[in-house]
């Protein structure tokens, strides 16, 4: 498939919004101060809000001042910035000031245009028909769509399927920001940048997967959305299952859109499935009471939320990818808020050695070596090995187990830490599908998913209370101990 030329324009929808301020505009600051922006590139701002051109920029310039580090911020970087914007209010669901906007998109492009509708997911399926609709989609647009698209497999289908009247599938880039991470990156790098681990990335070797993502918050506000959701949709249906994936894939032909995307969806194809038979020994759901995290109070989730509440703010899973590399392997997921630490790792655990040469203490001591790779809050890779405790003992050899330690901070001391829209954003301008989400990956994975909330439905599972500072309800533990595993905390 040939890649399509640099975006001209990108027209930001929600351009005011959280997640604009946050992300989107401090990582165009970031590309712009690193000369990555095509130097042509028009950045046409919209939302509801009736501002002008400088209304927007001076809104765009607080954003910057405030996330990014005053001594990282560059005036000439910002004003080049700043020399891009344009702003037209609009409103979905208002077809005349969707027809300025179409107007406006008409003049500023000089050829491909990005879309980015970082906008509730309700709007995606009328914004693209009206941009369709006004004349401002063609064979030289894109879409940039953020999660969560849909809340099931059904929901989903109607909006890809509404977005696709407008947008063909190659030029649909769908958001999953754990992507644009660079210790995800990184993970493809060290799977497949090195032939010392491809050999040993099997069930022959490896003896269970383990991927973690804790978070310290509570829902921050955003309780309406995520009472909706829970974590089983706000965080594994997306970001762990993408995990799972480019752990588990096989090598793609090449580092690129289809051959990446191909092979992600296999894995995910051969999930197997967990339904109501199998939720309650295969998954556990829990929701935090009040608790502490680093010595500090916190409330319970439903007291933070104003009410009661069924929905899970924590799962664990032990999920099976059937396939002859991954037979017989366990990749125990688990995700969850106001967990003691913020981290987000996967640990893959080898196989004892065949045999132990070694008796009497050193037999005790034998451990299996494990690989961690954290994705944050700082990125590390660490390799458990076995070797001889130094010294001497009457009893004969003993072993320890020892880290080579790979801390990306210090061996890449001069990178600061990136947003991942950075990536992201790069990549869409450039018209580069990598690393965003195809289709059929979204659709198989909620798939997945809905078997087991129908399966939570049905067997009538409700979430286990666990205080908040913990790393879940007790059950989470069972769940893994039961095969002869544990967490690595
Ligand atoms: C989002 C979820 O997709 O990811 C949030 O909606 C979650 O609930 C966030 O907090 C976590 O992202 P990160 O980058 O902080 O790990």
């Amino acid at each position: 498939m040939t890649r399509p030329a640099p975006a001209s324009l990108l027209t930001i929808f929600g351009a005011t919004g959280d997640l604009a301020q946050r992300m989107l505009l401090p990582s165009l600051y970031s590309l712009q101060a690193e000369n990555l922006l095509p130097p042509g590139l028009r950045i046409l701002g919209s939302a509801r809000s009736d501002l002008d051109r400088e209304a927007f920029a001076n809104l765009v310039a607080d954003a910057i001042n405030e996330r990014i580090p005053a001594i990282e911020r560059d005036e000439t970087a910002l004003r080049g910035l700043l020399e891009r914007l344009d702003y037209t209010a609009a409103s979905v669901d208002d077809a005349a000031s969707m027809q300025a906007l179409a107007a406006r998109v008409s003049d500023l492009r000089n050829g491909d245009v990005l879309y980015h509708l970082s906008t509730a997911p309700r709007f995606y399926v009328p914004a693209c028909h009206a941009l369709g609709a006004h004349g401002a989609a063609d064979a030289r647009t894109r879409v940039m769509l953020e999660k969560p698209i849909g809340k099931d497999l059904a929901s989903a289908a109607a909006i890809n399927d509404g977005v696709a009247e407008v947008f063909d599938e190659d030029r649909v880039y769908r958001v999953d920001h754990y992507l644009g991470k660079e210790g995800v990156q990184n993970l493809i790098a060290l799977r497949f940048g090195n032939a010392l681990f491809e050999p040993l990335w099997n069930a022959r070797h490896i003896e269970q997967v383990q991927i973690t993502a804790g978070e310290t918050v509570g829902v921050e506000g955003r309780g309406d959305y995520y009472d909706d959701s829970g974590a089983m949709r706000d965080m594994l249906q997306n970001h762990l299952l993408q995990l799972l994936c480019l752990v588990a894939m096989e090598p793609p032909a090449r580092f690129e859109p289809t051959a990446v995307r191909n092979e992600k969806i296999k894995v995910l194809r051969s999930l197997r499935a967990i339904g109501h038979g199998q939720v309650v020994t295969e998954s556990v759901a829990g929701q935090y009471t009040a608790g502490a995290i680093d010595g500090v109070a916190v409330p319970g989730y439903v007291q933070e939320l104003g009410r009661d509440s069924g929905t899970e703010t924590f799962v664990a899973l032990r999920a099976h990818v059937d396939n002859w590399r991954w037979s017989g392997v366990p990749f125990y997921l688990r995700t969850g808020k106001r967990l003691p630490s913020r981290c987000t790792e996967i640990y893959i655990q080898f196989r004892k050695v065949p045999y132990s040469i070694f008796g009497g203490h050193a037999a005790a001591d034998m451990r299996s070596n494990g690989l961690l790779i954290r994705l944050q809050p700082e990125e590390r890779i660490e390799l458990d090995l076995m070797a001889k405790t130094p010294g001497l003992d009457r009893s004969g050899l003993r072993l320890s187990q020892v880290a080579l330690d790979l801390d990306f901070h210090e061996e890449f001391a001069n990178q600061r830490r990136r947003i991942s829209y950075e990536r992201l954003y790069l990549d869409a301008i450039e018209g580069n599908g990598t690393l965003f989400v195809r289709r059929d990956e979204t659709e198989t994975a909620w798939h997945w998913v809905d078997a087991i909330l129908d399966g939570w439905r049905t067997a009538g599972v409700a979430p286990k209370p666990y205080p908040a500072g913990t790393w879940g309800p007790g059950a989470a533990v069972s769940l893994i101990e039961r095969h002869g595993h544990g967490w690595r905390e």
